[in-house]
């Protein structure tokens, strides 16, 4: 039995509490309402009013919430989505996760999703994930147009807040490419703009001041 908890944030749609960092992998405020805010509209709708062929990078896909918004969203892009998630939840959480009926989308693609880690949802949209710590991940370079970047946050996984991983990303994408973040800390901007990105604040969702989007020079 797993010990990670399900608990429902203020749009009706479901989080999870970590048992290991103690922390929850949304906004109690609304983890649909969030990740469209952040991620889906920010980021890879941004990108799509330029280019129709993207490469999408989720760093902590958890859940795989952003990339089933991403689905959900993708229009007539073609999306080819590589997922990283050190520690996939387990089955039985995946399967009690109300997002597939919140978006109307089959009951199982969460537990397919890892259950295969690769492959396709239609003809144009590609993913998949890597079980990896993304410290280890062999990231390919100048590639990815989309960079999600949802870690815990910066107080519990310091280590993945700073200059060195920002600068492994940053390889990993070509220049315009778009990243966004939850967290707006200081310390989260200098590092990305010391590792070539270009750092706006934006205003936040429900619960949340602002957020960061930041795009590789
Ligand atoms: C804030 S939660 C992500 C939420 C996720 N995007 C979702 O919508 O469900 C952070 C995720 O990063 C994963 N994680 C933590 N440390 C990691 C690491 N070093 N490398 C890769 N993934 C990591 C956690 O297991 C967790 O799933």
């Amino acid at each position: 039995m797993s010990n990670e908890k399900i608990i429902t944030t203020g749009d009706g749609s479901h989080s999870i509490l970590s048992p290991v960092y103690g922390e929850q992998y949304h906004s109690t405020f609304g983890a649909i309402q969030e990740s469209m805010h952040i991620f889906i509209k920010a980021g890879f709708k941004k990108a799509a009013e330029h280019k129709k062929r993207l490469n999408i990078l989720e760093m902590g896909t958890g859940t795989g919430l952003n990339l089933i918004l991403t689905f959900k969203h993708q229009n007539d892009a073609t999306i080819n989505y590589t997922g990283i998630e050190a520690f996939p939840p387990s089955g039985e959480t995946l399967k009690r996760l109300n997002y597939p009926e919140k978006l109307q989308l089959r009951e199982d693609i969460l537990l397919k999703i890892y259950r295969d880690n690769s492959g396709n949802l239609n003809k144009s949209f590609k993913y998949n994930i890597l079980i990896s710590t993304l410290q280890e991940a062999d990231l390919p370079q100048n590639l990815f147009d989309v960079v999600y970047f949802d870690a815990f946050s910066p107080e519990i996984q310091p280590e993945l807040w700073g200059r060195e991983i920002f600068q492994k990303i940053s390889d990993s994408m070509v220049s315009g490419g778009i990243l966004t973040t939850y967290s707006s800390k200081g310390i989260v901007k200098r590092a990305l703009k010391a590792s070539g990105f270009d750092v706006e604040k934006l205003p936040g969702p429900p619960g949340k001041r602002e957020f960061l989007r930041a795009v590789k020079l």
